[in-house]
């Protein structure tokens, strides 16, 4: 079952997020690649050379790999699949409203559309985030409909993240692949050939460890940032900088530096979704995961809590307040404002009375449709422009390195809330703002305006 020719012939099913990445950093590695969705709108951009998505080195990768005829895009998933060595799913897994588990739809369907196209044997493979259950389910819903095809399901999850999937695929910390089939594991491997024999780890599982492997990641991840944000708090209280405490508690080899940033809490269409997931199949199992519940809940008070953030340092009130925003994409480098904390809190603000005049580097389209309140501008400096304060809720490189002095002088208020921890204290105020950070000490020469800036 095992191809001779070293480079495979590959499907993905879904050009969302991870089956973009996935597609073309295959096609990098030395496959032939076709990618398939079902949005026509989304294929013609691709076939164009465009990417729908903002991340980084993605278009470079097209623009090789395209014009090579490694890397391919139709809206056609029978001649996608057919003749494939293997078939990677990447489809959504959103939410369901009812009761938060994962909606599947896309799955089912998507298997079942192979099922029908195929007349070969061929490896699945499931990179969508799946609840522990699903390779299973799925391989059963292929022998249903096609019971004369050896086709092995393996779950293969993914750990990108936005911003940086590129370099996360290419130089990842480790490969996981959870297969009851070992010639399946073999294609697998043969997939993955440049990463293996570059010394990436390859953890060889079951398929349901595999899945769970996924979603415990992520939890103890959410998990990481929810203590930081909470010792922030702490921090305050007490008069100690949380920078200094994730500094000296990340040295410790066992708990390690990343993820130990305080901020407005967590977004994205992974942690929140893959977290709530993650509880409900834990308490299905009648095993609960209540760290991960304690994490969801402070996640969600902590939103409402930047919002008071905000308005204590104006005094206690924002009606009739103007507010420049910085920042809505869920963190840098990203247009994706998915569950992205500035929404929630940007909300709160409008719904108060105030004017915000917001603004970011890739995410205004999106953040646009939105929040439709919201007057956009070109630059940092516009949205500063006669403002009363100046709120920094995404960690943009061109943030950090903005002109205080120029900001200060454009605004008719001086008070700088920084949900990020962007800048040095005494910097801002030296530049003339009263400064309020994420659990750090009050720098000296401050105006203290509210007790969380004290
Ligand atoms: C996350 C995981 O990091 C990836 O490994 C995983 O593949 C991906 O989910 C997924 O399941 O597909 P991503 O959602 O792109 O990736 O974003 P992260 O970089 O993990 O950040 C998530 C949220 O936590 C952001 O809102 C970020 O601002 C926040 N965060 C992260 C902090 O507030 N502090 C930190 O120290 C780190």
């Amino acid at each position: 079952m095992v191809p001779a020719n070293p480079a495979l012939s590959v499907a993905v099913i879904g050009s969302g997020y991870v089956g973009l990445i996935t597609a073309a950093c295959l096609a990098d590695f030395g496959h032939t690649v076709t990618a398939v969705d079902r949005d026509s709108a989304r294929i013609a951009l691709l076939l164009q050379g465009q990417s729908p998505i903002y991340e980084p080195g993605l278009e470079t990768l097209l623009a090789i790999h395209q014009p090579s005829g490694r890397l391919r895009f139709t809206t056609d998933l029978p001649s996608a699949v057919r003749g494939a060595d293997l078939i990677i799913l990447a489809v959504g897994t959103p939410p369901r409203a009812a009761d938060g588990h994962a909606d599947l739809t896309q799955v089912h369907s998507a298997a079942a559309e192979i099922a029908a196209a195929l007349d070969h044997c061929a490896v699945i493979v499931i990179k969508s985030t799946v609840p522990v259950g699903t390779n299973r389910h799925v391989e059963a819903i292929l022998r249903q409909i096609r019971p004369e095809l050896n086709l092995p399901v393996c779950s293969n999850p993914e750990f990108l993240r936005e911003g940086s999937a590129i370099a996360d695929f290419m130089q990842p910390d480790r490969l996981v692949i959870g297969s009851n089939d070992g010639a399946a594991s073999d294609v697998l491997r043969q997939l993955y050939r440049p990463l293996i024999e570059a010394g990436t780890p390859l953890v060889i599982t079951s398929r349901e460890s595999a899945e769970l492997i996924k979603y415990a990641a992520n939890g103890l991840l959410a998990m990481k940032v929810s203590f930081i944000n909470e010792i922030a708090d702490l921090c305050e209280r007490i008069g100690a900088d949380v920078q200094d405490v994730a500094r000296g508690v990340g040295l410790d080899n066992r708990i390690g530096p990343k993820f130990l940033q305080p901020g407005p809490g967590i977004g994205g269409s992974c942690f929140p979704k893959d977290t709530l997931e993650l509880t409900r199949t834990a308490q299905d199992a009648g095993a609960p995961l209540t760290l991960v519940e304690s994490a969801i809940t402070a996640n969600t008070a902590r939103k409402a809590a930047m919002a008071d953030k905000v308005r204590a340092a104006l005094g206690g009130s924002v009606n009739g307040t103007r507010i420049a925003v910085l920042g809505f994409a869920f963190k840098p480098n990203t247009d994706d404002v998915r569950a992205s904390p500035a929404l929630d809190i940007v909300r709160a603000l409008l719904a108060d009375g105030a004017l915000i005049q917001g603004y970011d580097p890739a995410a205004m389209a999106q953040a646009a449709r939105e929040l439709p309140g919201v007057s956009w501008v070109a630059d940092a400096y516009a949205a500063c422009h006669k403002a009363d304060a100046v709120v920094v809720l995404t960690e943009w490189s061109e943030f950090r390195t903005l002109e205080l002095e120029r900001i200060a002088e454009l605004m008719a208020g001086r008070v700088l809330v920084d949900l990020r921890n962007i800048y040095d204290p005494q910097r801002a105020v030296d530049a003339g703002f009263t400064y309020v950070s994420i659990g750090r000490r009050t720098p000296s020469g401050q105006t203290i305006m509210s007790e969380s800036a004290a």
